[in-house]
């Protein structure tokens, strides 16, 4: 595993895929390109994470706000998210992952539910690794729905709005289903969270990474477990002084 350490790796990982339009202008490719290129790396990446045992891995694959780009980029998107469900659908199930969606999933197109709604039930028992496809996916309108149920069983008098706490809000978000976030990656060099799962990420260790996603490699997201791996996570409680201590000797 190199850098990483086998004991205190991180539950779920989470990764902001950034950098595949640039990756493609680079190169003097059309956009669609870097999709293609940036699907080979969940690929590669999906593998990796298997291989070092996390238990939970979150993609940010596709945002509420991603349905605003030009159409001929969303179809070219919503083509390489059913192929990569049609080519992975035997490993996903001989390896026993788990395979989720979050997001308004109602957005969809018919192409890509045809493959993602079977391939979801044939897998919801498996349990080795739960890999979560944010798709049309946004961390407030996440919270909003949450708040919407809430009122809901307000007004039908199923909940007491005094008994509402921060984990009756956690307990009706989908993307905090295999737990909050230990940490979230987002690569392409920008330092912002762009709308990915707000509440979840209370207490998570943030890496940003320099790479484009296309780029991204299996060495790359060791290194970025690497780095979490030498922080300390308070919590809001007070340090164990670990981290002096290592940055002392
Ligand atoms: C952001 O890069 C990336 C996306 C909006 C889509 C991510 C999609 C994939 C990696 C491929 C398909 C997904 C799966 C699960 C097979 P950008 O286009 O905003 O890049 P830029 O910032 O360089 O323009």
């Amino acid at each position: 595993m190199g850098l990483v350490e086998a004991r205190n790796l991180p539950s779920h990982v989470a990764i902001i895929m950034d950098g595949n339009g640039r990756w493609a202008q680079l190169r003097g490719l059309p956009r669609a390109a870097g999709h293609r290129e940036g699907s080979k790396a969940v690929r590669r990446i999906v593998r990796a994470a298997r291989r070092l045992g996390l238990k939970a891995l979150t993609l940010y694959a596709f945002s509420e706000q991603n349905w605003a780009r030009p159409e001929d980029e969303v179809d070219a998107l919503m083509g390489l998210l059913r192929d990569y469900l049609l080519s992975e659908r035997n490993e996903i199930l001989e390896n026993g992952i788990r395979l989720n969606a979050v997001g308004n999933l109602g957005r969809l197109p018919a192409l890509v539910r045809a493959v993602l709604d079977p391939l979801r039930r044939e897998t919801s028992d498996n349990s080795q690794m739960t890999l979560t496809l944010a798709l049309s996916y946004g961390g407030r309108e996440e919270i909003a729905d949450a708040a919407k149920e809430i009122a809901r069983r307000a007004v039908s008098g199923d909940i007491d709005p005094e008994d509402v706490t921060p984990e009756t809000m956690h307990s009706l978000m989908p993307s905090l289903k295999s737990g909050d976030p230990d940490l979230v990656i987002r690569t392409g060099g920008e330092r912002r969270i762009s709308n990915f799962l707000l509440y979840g990420l209370a207490y998570a260790e943030l890496h940003f990474a320099d790479v484009l996603w296309p780029d991204f490699s299996e060495a790359d997201l060791h290194e970025a477990i690497a780095s979490y791996q030498l922080r300390e996570r308070r919590f809001g409680l007070v340090g164990s002084g670990a981290t002096v201590t290592r940055i002392a000797i």
